[in-house]
């Protein structure tokens, strides 16, 4: 054999080794998880109580990994605090903890359980992992020792982290996340000093890790797509429904249209508290999603997605910067979702265009319903605005919603069914930001996979009547540059206050 032929040989033969090794689409799965909880104590119970607690949680999530990787599942996600539960206290949940080393460490701790301590809990997920040949994605709390005399570290001593970890199909440790955005009331964890940027690579892609609360910020959520250029984004949370804009599904479907990649979300599936929601998304459309506010069961979803979607920009001024606002012959009105006070018109006829301003938004709307019913109001809204309830975040929103009466200061109140459908809509806005995420809800908090699009000119628009009546169609923008923004009025921050004094003394969305 001649040199020259002897290195095509080579050369041929290591093209095809990393041909068979990538993969051009994979099957995800997630699980949606009815957890075991412990039951409330106000002191923390032995290390053995709840190891058993978090084994029945195990059991559970074992029958789905099996199930998963029975069905050619590559990866599979489960839910923030699906091992153990909510509820604790920083001292409650400590004995549920375990040390979690960097995976830089190379540990699979189904071969080596004793490497690092007692470690019962990453000893199952690895052997689960490595038995059943399929990536295992799973949220527990690591513990890190610190030095009190140090200044950041807490009183008792110790770190404690909402982590998200990974074991690849060898039970191998390759990613270990530390929650950077915890929801209020999450004290029993501290945030890490710097946002985590978590990523690895695999033969279908590249995926990055963040956690609930996260993903209304800037890091690491938006970073992990900008700059380490995920292609999947995994998901685990314990997120409670907010309609008419943040309902769960709704939401993290948004998210990964407006950003470009795949997103695979697990809830814990907890209908008392509205945790429901779970799915896997590529950027063009929802693959599979599951809402079920009825029953208590968990459930399997699994889908096909492509190792790298493809994502095409959206300037999303362009076109409503070129629409000519029709004449205001409407009455604005004020109406509160979600705590923030948006103005709207309401559509007056079944066909027609509005349009609707707050500080620097303009939201542009062209319609067409089946029937103008005399028993349903519909509104177009727009938002501009810094969220400071559960969190402080600037939005820009323009959005199209079903009131939840006719009385127009219900406009805005959750509600989870409607009777119109829409013969077509676009919608518009003037947004100062890069960051928009376009939903669109049927009444049951239904997707619409396939119905609608967004054009490169920042467009929503249906492509086809609506298959079912409509809830919500909405652009939800973010302004991350203006989170910290000192102009929050503090008649407003004290205004709000006060509603959330009056409403309720449970949280209205818990991440
Ligand atoms: C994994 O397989 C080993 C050997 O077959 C078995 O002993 C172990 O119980 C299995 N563990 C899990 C979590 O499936
Ligand atoms: C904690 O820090 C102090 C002051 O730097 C030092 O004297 C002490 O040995 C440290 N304790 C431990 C357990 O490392
Ligand atoms: C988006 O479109 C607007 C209006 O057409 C234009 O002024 C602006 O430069 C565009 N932005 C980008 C980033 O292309
Ligand atoms: C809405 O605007 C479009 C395009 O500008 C126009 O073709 C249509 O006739 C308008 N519809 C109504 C009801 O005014």
């Amino acid at each position: 054999m001649s040199t020259s032929c002897w290195l095509a040989c080579v050369a041929f033969s290591v093209f095809c080794v990393l041909k068979a090794s990538s993969l051009d689409t994979f099957v995800a799965a997630v699980y949606e998880h009815a957890v075991i909880l412990p039951a409330v104590t106000l002191s923390p119970v032995s290390h053995s109580k709840a190891l058993a607690l978090m084994n029945q949680n195990l059991d559970i999530l074992e029958g789905a990994v099996i199930s998963a990787a029975k069905q050619g599942a590559h990866i599979i996600v489960t839910p923030e605090d699906g091992i153990y539960g909510i509820r604790f206290t920083r001292d409650t949940i400590y004995p549920y903890l375990e040390d979690i080393p960097d995976p830089q460490v190379n540990w699979i701790p189904c071969d080596n359980p004793d490497r690092f301590g007692s470690t019962p809990v990453q000893e199952r997920l690895s052997c689960l992992a490595k038995n059943n040949s399929i990536y295992v994605v799973a949220n527990m709390g690591d513990k890190k020792p610190c030095n009190t005399s140090d200044a950041q570290c807490p009183p008792d001593g110790r770190f404690q982290y909402n982590t998200d970890v990974v074991f690849d199909s060898q039970g191998k440790l390759v990613a270990r996340y530390h929650k950077q955005n915890l929801f209020m009331g999450e004290e029993q964890f501290n945030a890490p000093m710097e946002p985590e940027f978590v990523t690895f690579n695999t033969p279908f892609g590249k995926f990055g890790i963040f956690t609930c609360f996260d993903i209304l910020f800037h890091d690491p959520a938006v970073t992990l797509v900008t700059e380490f250029q995920v292609d999947t984004i995994l998901f685990p949370t314990a997120w409670m429904d907010v309609l008419p804009h943040l309902a769960a599904t709704e939401f993290h479907s948004a998210w990964a249209m407006g950003m470009g990649v795949n997103f695979l979300a697990a809830n814990l599936h907890s209908p008392s508290r509205r945790m429901t929601g779970s799915g896997i998304y590529a950027p063009d459309s929802p693959r599979a999603f599951h809402y079920d506010r009825k029953t208590n069961e968990g459930k399997l979803l699994l889908a096909r997605l492509d190792s790298h979607p493809r994502h095409s920009a959206v300037n999303w001024t362009s076109h409503a910067s070129s629409v000519e606002a029709p004449p205001k012959d409407n009455q604005e009105f004020q109406s509160i979702v979600f705590f923030d006070e948006f103005t709207f018109v309401e559509l007056m006829e079944v066909t027609g265009n509005y349009s609707v301003c707050q500080n620097d938004l303009c939201c542009h709307l062209s319609y067409r319903m089946s029937e103008k019913r005399a028993d349903e109001v519909y509104a177009l809204g727009a938002f501009d605005g810094l969220h400071t309830v559960e969190g402080q975040y600037h939005l820009q929103i323009c959005i199209l919603l079903k009131c939840k009466t006719t009385h127009l200061r219900t406009c805005g109140s959750s509600v989870d069914t409607a009777s119109t459908r829409f013969e077509m809509f676009s919608l518009s806005g003037t947004f100062g930001t890069l960051y928009v995420f376009p939903e669109v809800l049927l009444s049951g908090v239904k997707l619409a996979p396939g119905e609608f699009q967004v054009s490169s000119d920042g467009r929503l628009f249906s492509l086809k009547p609506t298959s079912g009546p409509v809830l919500t169609v909405c652009l939800f923008g973010r302004l991350y540059e203006k989170d910290c923004a000192s102009n929050a009025s503090p008649y407003l921050i004290a205004h709000s206050l006060i509603i959330v004094l009056i409403a309720a003394p449970v949280l209205h969305y818990l991440c």
